[in-house]
């Protein structure tokens, strides 16, 4: 890795941004992901934190093994323990980087540490040490690196880079930096570190002020050479540096940054989609790049200009992140290879089963709306709720809204496939009542209680139309435990009682699976 002119682009969409509360993944909704970051082409896949779960293991075990072209980093704590479950969960990958941390900064060292410089720069070393007998391609990173007292800081990142550290990452951890200060910090540890020139110094900044793409790109000006990013800048708290921001701002300024990356700019929507689908995180509609409106001109002088002459009012071209204008191909009367071609152009790719399985769905929504646009096709390729768990399996709903009417549902579920439960409710709206009905069919169950909450609703139409598909996602909590759930469907009642069913059957997974915890 030595391009003076190449940034990295170091994904931490699986670790960083997967803590976000409600936004786990299962670990095939993980490798889902990942194939699609190799298609992106990102460099670095930072897959997961091997020790804090045995499924976050499994997940970063398969990356490794099945995802071809990125290196596949696991996260450690420095600590032999966490080193040693990463090394074993990159055991069969291809190119493994064990990632390993620790707080640096006085604040961490006194408050959650409770340990003095002298012992935090041994673990520091002791780790990467222990790393390197795993594989070659180690990174350090001094946590709260920007609150870290510099003359520290340059002491633990020789030694680390002594022991073997190949990165060392420089984070933002509370997102405290500010543009021109994070610049000079990366350009004044590039020459107080006499060693640094061993290494690769790397970014991490965090979004708390709004300054993470800012931050990264004034760092990577004065010489850091891989960002750490996450699609749709999702992460802890305000989240991280987005990806498709870093990516699209060296290639549209190239002028003045002169760095490229290897990213596939047209796999960036796809991405963000699949990403924002799977975490059940809508992204803001003015989010750049990637927000529904991005590419939108609404007032008449930019629409007059953009239709002369596209470059008046847009610096990028909208295709080269991957979003084509909407085309109407397929009806009820299309077959299956013009399915698969469709489905194939959109840069997903299915075998005979899957075909088949595509294809059944396909006909239910075509007989249901006239016009099938890629987006649903998208949809339909893509959907997979509950990671076939049907613990609860929502069997039949019927719902009533009428003016002046008290709405009503009811709703049949079965439960671990046994005979249905029923619940009959009334409500403030539709959906008020749909959600109630079920708390009814589950306390009518003698191993259910109905001690759920609705934490979060989000409803939004897919495609346009009043025929439309309707995507509902759900946060629900149940005994502290967290899940989301998503629905799609023509009937946004329909899509609202299966988010809900698809949360229920990842906390019972979550449930399951804790019972058999052994780490
Ligand atoms: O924000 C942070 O400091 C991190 C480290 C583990 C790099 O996520
Ligand atoms: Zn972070």
């Amino acid at each position: 890795m030595a391009d003076a002119n190449r940034v990295y682009i170091f994904d931490t969409t699986l670790r960083d941004a997967e803590q976000t509360p409600g936004a786990s993944l299962t670990a095939r909704e993980k490798l889902e992901i990942a194939h699609q970051l190799a298609r992106l082409k990102v460099d670095i896949i930072e897959a997961g934190f091997p020790v804090s779960s045995n499924e976050d293991f499994e997940a970063v075990r398969r990356i490794g093994q099945e995802v071809e072209g990125p290196i596949i980093c696991g996260l450690a704590r420095a600590v032999p323990k966490d080193v040693e479950r990463a090394g074993a969960a990159l055991q069969g990958a291809s190119r493994p980087r064990i990632h390993t941390f620790i707080g640096t900064s006085d604040i961490q060292l006194a408050g959650q540490l409770r340990k003095d410089r002298e012992e935090v720069l041994k673990m520091a070393v002791e780790s990467v040490e222990q790393a390197k007998s795993y594989c070659d391609d180690v990174e350090f990173s001094p946590l709260d690196a920007t609150r870290t007292e510099p003359n520290y800081l340059y002491e633990i990142i020789a030694a680390t880079i002594a022991a073997g550290a190949t990165t060392i990452n420089i984070p933002d951890t509370v997102g405290y930096a500010v543009p021109e200060e994070f610049g000079a910090m990366i350009a004044r540890i590039i020459a107080e570190v006499p060693n640094s020139g061993d290494a690769i110094i790397s970014v991490h900044c965090h979004d708390d002020l709004g300054m993470a793409v800012p931050n990264t790109l004034s760092a990577i000006k004065k010489g850091a050479r891989q960002a750490e990013c996450t699609i749709n800048g999702l992460g802890e708290r305000a989240g991280n540096t987005s990806l498709e921001e870093i990516v699209m701002a060296l290639k549209t300024r190239q002028d003045y940054f002169n760095f490229d990356t290897e990213v596939v700019t047209k796999e960036i929507v796809s991405t963000s989609r699949l990403v924002s689908r799977l975490m059940g995180i809508v992204v803001q509609p003015n989010k750049a790049i990637v927000g529904a409106n991005a590419f939108a001109h609404s007032s008449g002088i930019h629409q007059d200009g953009v239709l002369k002459q596209r470059d008046t009012f847009e610096i990028m071209d909208p295709k080269d992140v991957g979003l084509e204008a909407t085309e109407i191909v397929l009806t009820a009367r299309s077959g299956r290879a013009a399915l698969r071609h469709r489905l194939e152009v959109l840069g997903y790719e299915l075998d005979q089963a899957k075909l088949d399985k595509v294809y059944e769905k396909f006909l239910e929504l075509a007989d249901k709306k006239k016009e099938v646009f890629d987006e649903d096709l998208i949809e339909i390729f893509l959907d997979n709720p509950g990671e076939g768990i049907a613990y609860y399996e929502l069997k039949s709903l019927h719902a009533v809204s009428r003016t002046g009417d008290v709405p009503s549902a009811t709703v049949r579920l079965s439960i671990a496939g046994g005979e249905p439960v029923e619940g009959v409710a009334q409500g403030d709206g539709p959906v008020d009542a749909t959600y109630e009905a079920i708390h009814r069919a589950l306390a009518s169950h003698p191993l259910e209680d109905d001690d759920i909450q609705l934490d979060d609703y989000a409803i939004r139409a897919i495609t346009s139309g009043s025929q439309a598909l309707g995507e509902v996602t759900v946060h629900l909590s149940r005994s502290g435990e967290q899940a989301r759930g998503r629905g799609v469907s023509t009937d946004v009642i329909e899509a609202s009682a299966r988010a809900y069913v698809d949360a229920l059957n990842r906390l019972a997974a979550k449930n399951a699976k804790e019972q058999h915890q052994t780490v």
